[in-house]
């Protein structure tokens, strides 16, 4: 069970601003004290580098940045081995994809993915169909952008060489069948790759049971710090894969006649000194939401998220382009005012949402609009501010919204 108000005693910016009702929880959330006091203690009391001082203060910064690998590997059910920490979830990506490109692709090959997809799983598969004659296919979706899987199964051809995907898609918050598609990747002698971004921070995700081989999210949208994204990859790939950046701590030895030996996996993904202080603070957003369940969470998101989706339905001046998915954002548009408009009416009501493409920009074509209002909610949320939000919505007009922030 989830006690929200001692959970939002937790959040100093919930303090801060207590009139502000914060549903952008899509594009990042807000961070709790543990983590703050995290980072800060790195600076306060403890700054070094990793990897490379023999003196205790460094010695105790291995043990923190390397045992923060620990706590996502409890969180994912995986070895602590199969953690490697990027700078976002969009360079966890990048890494996969240009990893994948170099050993394991070859012209012809197809990668099936969705037009839900933000730009961080399509654009690094786009240069590929450049760069490497890849071709990028869609599955089917349906008009709340689900995956429907007897067509998904029509899709696989022996060229097949991956299946990437949102376990949760960040406009619609539509949830993938993540274990049957990563079966039918698997049957076809495909990979299973997963952007968890929109997952992970809000229910259990456990890579060995749905049979995941690659997954990117990043910290800051589970209560972490910015600048931290984390790559989880099956060891057994990880040691074949190629890493992209190539430097510092990332290599055994190297000779001056051009020859190298790289460190196995995850350290020969790290290459320079990385986000110490990230890294550590993610692992206390990580802890934190352990011991708070994500279980919990993802029971209580859902029932604040149906009470929310209630009460947006009975507003007339409200068009909901997922009503049917189960979790996620509302995302709503009203029906006379454009979303910049609308979202700035509700930020003068001390509400923030997201509003436009939230930089998924082929899924136009399947919800038919390409600016939506988009209201994420995180476990902090409460019923009041799910009141104030749809009040607030009720009341947009051309006459009130139009002009009124940007
Ligand atoms: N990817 C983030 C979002 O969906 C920024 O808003």
């Amino acid at each position: 069970m989830i006690d929200v108000n001692a959970i939002r005693s937790d959040f100093p910016m919930l303090k801060a601003h207590p009139e502000l009702v914060y549903f952008d929880n899509g594009a990042t959330t807000l961070k709790p004290q543990c983590m703050i006091d995290a980072v800060t203690s790195f600076y306060t009391e403890h700054t070094s580098n990793v990897h490379r001082g023999d003196y205790a203060i460094a010695a105790m910064n291995d043990r923190l940045y390397d045992g923060a690998r620990e706590s996502f590997a409890r969180l994912l059910s995986c070895d602590p081995r199969e953690i490697v920490f990027t700078h976002n979830a969009t360079a966890s990506m990048n890494q996969i994809v240009y990893g994948l490109a170099h050993h394991f692709l070859k012209p012809g090959d197809v990668i099936l993915t969705t037009e839900a997809e933000h730009a961080s799983n399509l654009l690094p598969w786009f240069r590929l169909t450049e760069e490497y004659g890849i071709k990028v296919r869609y599955l089917p979706l349906d008009r709340q952008a689900n995956v429907d899987l007897e067509a998904a199964a029509a899709c696989f051809t022996p060229e097949v060489k991956a299946v990437a995907a949102a376990l949760v898609t960040n406009v619609l918050g539509s949830i993938l069948p993540a274990k049957e598609l990563a079966k039918m990747a698997h049957d076809n002698g495909a990979l299973f790759i997963a952007d968890g971004a929109q997952a992970v921070p809000h229910m259990p995700v456990d890579v060995r049971e749905i049979g995941i081989d690659f997954m990117a999210f990043s910290a800051h949208k589970m209560c972490g710090p910015d600048g931290v994204g984390i790559l989880y990859g099956r060891y057994d790939l990880l040691e074949q894969m190629d890493p992209v950046f190539m430097g510092g701590d990332m290599n055994a030895r190297f000779q001056k006649e051009y020859t190298y030996e790289l460190k196995h996996a995850p350290g020969k993904f790290e290459a320079g000194t990385p986000n110490i202080e990230g890294v550590i603070g993610a692992a206390a957003a990580c802890d934190y939401l352990m011991k708070i369940g994500l279980e919990n969470i993802h029971a209580y998101e859902k029932e604040l998220r149906s009470y929310f989706l209630q009460e947006m339905s009975k507003l007339d001046n409200i068009i909901i382009y997922n009503p049917d998915n189960e979790y996620g954002p509302v995302t709503f548009n009203d029906r006379e005012v454009f979303s910049q408009d609308a979202a700035g009416y509700l930020a003068a009501k001390n509400i923030a949402v997201r509003s436009g493409n939230h930089c998924a920009k082929i899924l136009h074509e399947i919800i038919g609009t390409d600016s939506t209002i988009r209201a994420s909610l995180y476990f902090y949320n409460t019923k009041e501010e799910v009141d104030r939000c749809v009040k607030a919505c009720s009341e947009i007009s051309l006459e009130n919204a139009v002009g009124i922030f940007f």
